[in-house]
């Protein structure tokens, strides 16, 4: 058990944490040390898939805008060039108000968010609307890692947006925000703060309670846990016991060469918590894109890749060892096409980590696991999070700065008597659901969730075979946006009829 623990921790928390990217890390065993720096920890969204199958492309003009590095200080910094894609084939213009959709770009490649988010290109036409896709720039570049907050990135927007406006005499033109994951919680912030730029937003798939003690730790893992446990009760406790057949199969001599053998890594293994962390890392992604239909959003997959994960898992011949088990159920997620020769832990070794980078700032969301899940049982523990930021970026976490800047503890309540026209919507598969918003706060601050979605499945593009209860989510949000524009329009119409 303690020695799971130290597996666990803090990557896997750093992971999780990233929002839209890759759950945690696991790190070594004895002694308790964490090595964050896998890229397979669940982040929000994830990683682009290095294939490009089914991926729709729409089109849109690239545009760089020269962007404040620092909004809040006066010192003598260079500007950046902030990347944005903005499509106004179907945009009425500024004489009928017509409206700006505006996403909210999370940490990483703008065209693959853009390519990922149908939902805005599919409804753009019947609101004849604009479309601007920014670019969360300050992720590309260590030099400007320093800035990478969620209150630059939200004044970024804002900046964008006044100027993008003037540029073309579009003031009058209202703004709606759309985020999923981080960019979600960026989409729900940025209209909280700034309710003179943007009249409503869509934040889709965003723990925006993910922080401090708003929710228990073991939400995440929880919610991962469920979804196998739901699908099959003996998947879940194959891969419950796992943990320690991995772990005593690592102290025998040549342990590591046969786990690596077995789970056919390029390279040895140089600690069982890197292959830890390469399943949790599997099982969170599953469980986020744990849609209904096939997709290929953080690695291509079966539709339902978890019934599919249980499936070969429960379905191997008596007498399979219960690594080799693990092994043909996690093929599902890294290895759907037949395709990989062999595994490779460090894909991107070059790659800068932004989201680790958040995580040690203001993204701290505390994550542990209890024995009710499918991990091993681990308590969170700040202190050696702070530890493991301090060794891998020099930095000091600060955990309580983004409920002070943004609300925890009341925020419900000042939600309701300060903020309007928010939707936050859910899948309740994805872990990342039990940090959001599931219960409606005001009229106009609503939740909207449905049980078999996933992870911002709704910001997807449509596609024949969205089940009955997706295509009912999304023509809630269309209806509400409407409504957010109709009022829009009637208050303006009042103001100029005066
Ligand atoms: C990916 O895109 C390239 C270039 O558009 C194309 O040639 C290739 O067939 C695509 N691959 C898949 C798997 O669709
Ligand atoms: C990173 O940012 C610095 C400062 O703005 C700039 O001088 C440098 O060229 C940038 N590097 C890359 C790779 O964009
Ligand atoms: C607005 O116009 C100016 C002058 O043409 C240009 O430099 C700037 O990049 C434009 N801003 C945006 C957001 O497109
Ligand atoms: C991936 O799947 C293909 C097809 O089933 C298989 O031949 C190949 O060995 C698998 N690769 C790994 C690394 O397991
Ligand atoms: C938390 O981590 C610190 C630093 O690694 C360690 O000294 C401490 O014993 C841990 N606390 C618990 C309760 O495990």
């Amino acid at each position: 058990m303690g020695d799971f623990t130290a597996m666990l921790s803090l990557p896997l928390l750093l992971s999780l944490a990233a929002l839209c990217f890759y759950p945690s890390t696991i790190s070594s065993m004895p002694p308790p040390r964490f090595s964050p720096k896998s890229k397979y920890a669940p982040r929000f969204l994830g990683k682009p898939s290095r294939s490009n199958y089914s991926a729709p492309t729409y089109q849109y003009d690239t545009r760089y805008f020269d962007q404040n590095l620092d909004h809040f200080s006066f010192s003598n910094l260079p500007k950046f060039r902030q990347r944005y894609l903005i499509n106004t084939d179907h945009w009425a213009g500024p004489s009928r108000a017509a409206p700006i959709l505006f996403y909210c770009g999370n940490e990483g490649d703008i065209e693959w968010f853009a390519a990922n988010t149908g939902f805005v290109w599919e409804i753009a036409p019947r609101f004849r609307a604009m479309i601007v896709f920014p670019e969360e720039e300050a992720y590309r570049n260590t030099s400007t890692l320093a800035h990478l907050t969620a209150e630059q990135a939200i004044a970024d927007f804002a900046v964008l947006i006044t100027e993008l406006k003037r540029n073309m005499s579009a003031q009058d033109c209202p703004v709606v925000l759309f985020g999923g994951s981080y960019g979600g919680m960026l989409a729900s912030w940025m209209r909280l703060k700034y309710p003179h730029i943007a009249i409503g937003a869509l934040a889709a798939s965003a723990p925006i309670l993910q922080f401090e003690d708003l929710v228990p730790p073991e939400t995440f893992y929880q919610i991962v846990s469920d979804d196998f446990k739901s699908e099959s009760f003996s998947c879940f406790n194959t891969i419950k016991n796992s943990w320690d057949v991995i772990e005593a199969e690592g102290q025998k001599k040549n342990g590591l060469s046969f786990l690596s053998e077995t789970f056919r890594f390029c390279k040895k293994l140089k600690s069982t918590a890197a292959l830890s962390d390469w399943l949790y890392s599997a099982y969170s992604y599953l469980a986020m894109a744990d849609y209904p239909y096939p997709a290929d959003f953080l690695m291509p997959m079966p539709g339902n890749p978890i019934k599919e994960v249980c499936r070969r898992i429960d379905n191997c011949p008596d007498g399979t060892s219960i690594l080799q088990q693990i092994f043909e159920g996690v093929s599902v997620y890294y290895n759907y096409t037949g395709t990989v020769d062999c595994f490779d832990l460090d894909d991107d070794p070059h790659g800068m980590d932004g989201w680790n980078w958040q995580a040690c700032t203001e993204m701290v969301m505390p994550m542990a696991t209890s024995k009710y899940s499918m991990f091993p049982e681990y308590s969170y523990n700040y202190t050696s999070y702070e530890e493991w930021c301090l060794g891998d970026y020099h930095v000091k976490p600060r955990p309580n700065w983004i409920t002070t800047e943004f609300g925890g503890h009341g925020f419900k309540h000042a939600l309701k008597t300060f903020g309007s026209n928010i939707i936050f919507s859910n899948g309740l598969l994805d872990p990342w659901s039990g940090g959001s918003v599931l219960e409606d706060i005001s009229e106009s601050i609503v939740a909207i969730f449905t049980k078999e979605g996933a992870h911002h499945l709704d910001l997807r593009p449509s596609t024949a075979e969205d089940p009955d209860w997706l295509v009912e989510q999304r023509a809630t949000e269309i209806k509400i946006i409407r409504s957010w524009l109709d009022e829009y329009l009637e208050r303006k119409r009042a103001v100029l009829d005066m």
